[in-house]
């Protein structure tokens, strides 16, 4: 029988009490209907098994460290919100396909190590611009992700509903499950890098460019196979480390899935390997900054454009009070239009402190407008020259352009305007599918790797 002490251990992480963040205001929260239903769910929760491990996640932090200190960089892509409807093995395999190939094209263009996080097994909750959503005379609180509610307007679909909390952990725990096996199972072997180019890909000029890429690569893997290196050893080669990632939004549900390491005696965010703060709720104050620093996971904070540089000062210094390299991702989101004037003032200024911080480009977020058809969109052009303008920022301020963080799905979606595909705005309905923000499809996706590859070069 085991001792009670040797019972701790085996449990690699246990359940902590008393959240420190119960007393800051946590802003983007749903209003439960029944607070007793949400207790049993919550609980349930509680008593399943983490959906990452703390070695994992500091596994995760020391690549974050190498992507800060100029040794590597980091592809943080995925949806928006992942659905629970649309949801399939061939929807994760092919969004698993696009970042592979992204990667791909990134290491092998510009020479870098490239670290893979996904905005998946977990990206259920989105927060909101407006609580309520008025539609024809009739208010409805707004669509919150599927680990709240519906997106349908109908207030049965629109009543946030806590089973749903569940659902998200067993949709993680699924799609996790199915990215390990891809991860480390053969699918991602770099012997396989023609077969995640797909048909409607290959079709496109950037498809073309990534099969001659793609080409040259099985040359160099016979060439060390003719040296005498046996590929069929070479974990690098055969596997890919790929690390999960989400907006830690909804707080109850984060809280659930906090565990302490029995290694470590530290705490962990265990519902992904990587979770970040966004815009709406990064108050320096507030409960979700709390939330991230009360554990030691590698973490983020999405910095818009109405973010002085005190306030960016303020969040490094609470968020990795250490210096721990890898720790804090800064994600800038501020839009092509603003990214030049006010992107180099924040580095230089945090660089003066010398404070690690691993800074990342969102290029999709401060660049969503409405076209006059009443669609929620993004201009391909804006997204790259929102890159560009964080590729001569840090150039001129002297510090290391660390990432990109992009919305993207492997489908042929026409979600997003513009690219080596030209999407016009009357073709966005032919297939627009996301249930929140518009992605890339794999086609841009690919373009803008090729693009971004040639902006890392040295
Ligand atoms: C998001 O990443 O989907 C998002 C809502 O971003 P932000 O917090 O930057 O607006
Ligand atoms: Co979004």
């Amino acid at each position: 029988m085991n001792k009670p002490s040797n019972i701790k251990k085996q449990n690699q992480m246990q359940s902590v009490l008393s959240p420190s963040w119960l007393s800051r205001v946590a802003l983007q929260q749903p209003e439960w209907p029944n607070k007793g239903d949400l207790d049993l769910v919550l609980a349930e929760i509680k008593r399943m098994p983490p959906l990452v491990f703390a070695g994992e996640a500091r596994s995760l932090m020391s690549k974050l460290a190498n992507a800060q200190s100029g040794k590597a960089f980091l592809l943080q892509a995925g949806d928006c919100a992942e659905s629970f409807y649309d949801f399939s093995a061939d929807s994760i395999r092919d969004k698993l396909k696009v970042i592979l190939q992204m990667a791909v094209i990134l290491t092998y263009g510009a020479g870098v190590p490239v670290i893979k996080v996904g905005r998946i097994a977990g990206q259920f909750a989105k927060p909101r611009s407006n609580d309520v959503e008025t539609l024809n005379g009739v208010s409805l609180p707004s669509f919150r992700g599927h680990m709240v509610n519906g997106e349908g307007f109908s207030q049965e679909e629109r009543t946030p509903d806590p089973k749903r909390l569940l659902s998200a952990y067993h949709h993680s725990a699924s799609t996790l499950n199915l990215l390990r096996a891809f991860a480390k199972g053969g699918f991602a072997d770099l012997s396989q890098v023609h077969s995640w180019n797909r048909e409607f890909v290959q079709s496109s000029g950037a498809g073309q460019r990534y099969e001659s890429a793609a080409n040259e690569i099985d040359r160099a893997l016979r060439f060390m196979k003719a040296c005498g290196i046996d590929l069929h050893t070479e974990a690098t080669i055969q596997q890919v480390d790929f690390y999960t990632s989400h907006e830690a939004l909804i707080l109850e549900y984060e809280d659930a899935l906090t565990r302490q390491d029995s290694l470590t005696d530290k705490i962990y965010g265990c519902s992904a390997h990587f979770l970040w703060a966004g815009e709406r709720t990064r108050q320096v104050d507030g409960a979700h900054i709390e939330y991230l620093s009360s554990i030691n996971n590698p973490i983020g904070v999405k910095i818009g454009p109405t973010a002085t540089v005190d306030e960016i000062i303020t969040l490094a210094k609470r968020l990795n009070p250490d210096n721990l390299p890898g720790r804090l991702t800064f994600i800038t989101r501020f839009g092509a239009k603003k990214i030049k004037k006010l992107l180099p003032p924040i580095l230089e200024a945090v660089a003066e402190l010398e404070l690690p911080v691993l800074w990342t480009c969102d290029p999709m977020h401060g660049n969503t407008f409405t076209t006059k058809d009443g669609i929620k969109t993004r201009h391909f052009d804006d997204v790259m020259d929102e890159t560009k303008g964080f590729f001569e920022a840090h150039k001129k301020v002297g510090t290391w352009p660390g990432g990109i963080h992009v919305e993207l799905t492997g489908d042929g979606v026409t979600e997003c305007i513009g690219g080596e595909t030209d999407t016009a705005e009357d073709q966005l309905v032919n297939r627009y599918t996301t249930i929140c923000d518009p992605r890339l499809n794999a086609r841009q996706a690919i373009d803008l790797s090729f693009r971004v590859a040639e902006l890392l070069r040295p």
